[in-house]
């Protein structure tokens, strides 16, 4: 990396394309490679910032070790792994809610037979484990890592924990929200030890994020 260049993540998927746009209205350009190529890095026209595009569950772990200085990720990611990094600014798009979910048909059968104890498919096992416990009601967490609709369907669990935006995979999916756990959106996050390594660069990045957050979406 150059001396006193910025490395920031950018996740892959949703919310991608409006991180992008978020870094180009702060005046940053040469962010086109990343769109139109299946290119994972690339610096921008001036060689002060570096992007990573990366899957948004690993990006926690490329700030907190400062592989890193900054990442774009959503808070259900950040309430999941709890890592320690600096969370300055609440980025307000990719806006999510995370529910327990279940089959429509599933409902007739516990009403009738009742389940003593679920079995839950999710991406976020510290969060629905957290969640459940706090009800009281016993759970299997059953781990997976995409496509957690399906796992009803196929007869793997009897409910899911995942994020809901339009609610277009449960409905097309037979399943529906039985109850929300928490709410989501991109967060700003930034290495501790680049806060203050890097203080000049990173404070003014985090000046030009919140003034277009503030400015556009206010
Ligand atoms: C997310 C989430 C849901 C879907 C919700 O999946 O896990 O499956 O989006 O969006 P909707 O309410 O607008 O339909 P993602 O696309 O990230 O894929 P994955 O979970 O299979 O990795």
């Amino acid at each position: 990396m150059r001396q006193g260049q910025i490395a920031i993540a950018l996740p892959k998927g949703r919310l991608f394309s409006e991180s992008i746009k978020l870094f180009e209205a702060t005046g940053i350009h040469g962010l086109e490679g990343l769109t139109e190529s299946r290119r994972l890095l690339c610096e921008d026209s001036t060689g002060a910032y570096r992007f990573l595009v990366l899957r948004p569950a690993d990006i926690p772990t490329y700030v907190e070790y400062g592989a890193t200085d900054l990442g774009v990720v959503g808070k259900d990611i950040l309430l999941e792994q709890e890592r320690d990094v600096y969370e300055p600014l609440d980025l307000k798009f990719g806006a999510c809610r995370l529910v327990v979910a279940r089959p429509k048909n599933l409902q007739d059968r516990e009403g009738s037979v009742g389940f003593s104890s679920f079995r839950v498919a999710t991406k976020y096992p510290n969060l629905a484990e957290r969640y459940f416990t706090e009800q009281g009601v016993q759970v299997e967490i059953i781990r997976l890592s995409g496509s957690i609709e399906l796992a009803p369907l196929a007869g793997l669990c009897e409910r899911i924990v995942d994020l809901v935006d339009t609610g277009r995979t449960l409905q097309e999916n037979g399943l529906e929200e039985v109850e929300g756990i928490a709410s989501a959106t991109a967060r700003l996050i930034v290495n501790r030890a680049a806060l203050k390594t890097k203080y000049r660069q990173v404070r003014e990045l985090i000046d030009r994020l919140t003034a277009v957050v503030q400015g556009e979406r206010a």
